[in-house]
């Protein structure tokens, strides 16, 4: 019988795309949303890139801990990919209550009721936030975690350590939770089909898309913060990583975790594609290969932006046998296709 796994916050931008994947390498897909930042567009795209109009929804909150039980008395969940939590780190910063409750309250819940359950296999999305301004480049899982500089950078951290000692205390029990943290880089683009993609509610805080919705008229001129930094071009230098390409790594993860492969009960990836790119070559490769001129202006930096940060993804590579395929052109290109289809 097929393998079933939650997905928590799967109508969102990467839960759809998890979704797909998992489906398309035969899993049951569950899925839990409380559309508090996301639609149904993007389940509905889910639907038709899969032909599968009978995945389970619940429009839930992880915060709602009954709710969360009833689902997984529903479902015999083999394993959770816990995605539901807000992720705007300027909005964290003014609003800490509600992101340190949300974020940290809804995976604790997850946690609990997986125990509770017989235990569990857990995916947490995590971010490459948490190495902060790296002194060594590029990073790898080794790489000491600095201080956070927002509450949503601290959730992220908080959640991976509350994940690292629930799994420490319910090894060999009954109630046995296994976890992986996969740390993001920078996730950009859409699904092939243009059905599923990012889709923010109000001004863009990420590049893209800001990047998309300037080109498409919604947004008059791309501010890019900072010509300044210490980097070749004077933009800041990130990795970007294709969405699809992330959403298999989640496959790859919970394979893993499913198929007994997992070297230690809890284990870090980062999850990118080892190569930086500026803001600036980003800007001019999402001109080229979409052949249109995009109206931009050098402003001041954004504060809390680091210089640049990039993956090692050797551990990723060889432990979970998965790579980044897609080039930085084509993912442009998808998140162009994507922004014209809405
Ligand atoms: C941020 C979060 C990261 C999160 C990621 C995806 C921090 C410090 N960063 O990463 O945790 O996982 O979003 O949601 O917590 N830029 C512009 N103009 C814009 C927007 C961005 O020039 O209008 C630049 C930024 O200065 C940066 C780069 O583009 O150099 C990428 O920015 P963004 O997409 O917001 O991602 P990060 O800040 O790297």
């Amino acid at each position: 019988m097929a393998k079933k796994v939650l997905v928590s916050g799967g109508a969102g931008y990467i839960g759809s795309h998890v979704t797909v994947e998992l489906i398309s390498a035969g899993y049951d897909v569950v899925v839990a949303d409380n559309l508090s930042n996301c639609d149904m567009t993007c389940f509905d795209g889910v639907k038709k890139i899969t032909g599968r109009d009978d995945i389970p929804f619940y429009q839930i909150d992880c915060c709602d801990y009954d709710a969360v039980d009833t689902l997984f008395t529903e479902h015999k969940i083999d394993a959770v990919i816990h995605f539901a939590a807000f992720k705007a780190v300027g909005e964290s910063v003014a609003k800490p209550i509600k992101y340190y409750r949300n974020n940290l309250v809804s995976f604790l819940n997850i946690l609990e009721v997986s125990k509770n359950h017989g235990g569990c296999n857990v995916l947490f999305s995590s971010s490459a936030t948490v190495y902060g301004e790296a002194e060594v480049l590029p990073v790898t899982e080794q790489t000491p975690r600095l201080p956070a500089t927002s509450p949503y950078g601290n959730t992220k951290q908080m959640c991976e350590d509350i994940l690292r000692d629930v799994v420490k205390a319910t090894a060999s029990s009954s109630e046995e939770i296994r976890g992986i943290a996969l740390r993001y880089f920078n996730p950009i683009g859409a699904h092939p089909s243009a059905l599923i993609g990012e889709l923010p509610r109000g001004v863009p805080n990420n590049l893209v898309p800001f990047i998309t919705q300037t080109a498409i008229g919604k947004r008059e001129c791309l501010s890019i913060f900072g010509n300044d930094y210490p980097t070749e071009d004077g933009t800041c230098l990130r990795d970007y990583i294709d969405v699809v390409d992330l959403a298999k790594a989640h496959v790859a993860a919970v394979t893993r975790m499913l198929g007994g492969k997992m070297k230690e009960n809890y284990e870090i990836f980062n999850i990118g594609t080892g190569r930086p790119v500026s803001v600036y070559e980003l800007v001019t490769a999402f001109e080229k290969v979409n052949g249109l001129k995009l109206n931009y202006k050098f402003v001041d930096r954004r504060p809390g932006d680091v210089t640049a940060i990039w993956a090692d993804t050797t551990l990723a590579n060889e432990e979970l046998g998965w790579k980044a395929e897609r080039s930085v052109e084509e993912t442009l290109a998808s998140a162009w296709a994507w922004e014209r289809n809405l």
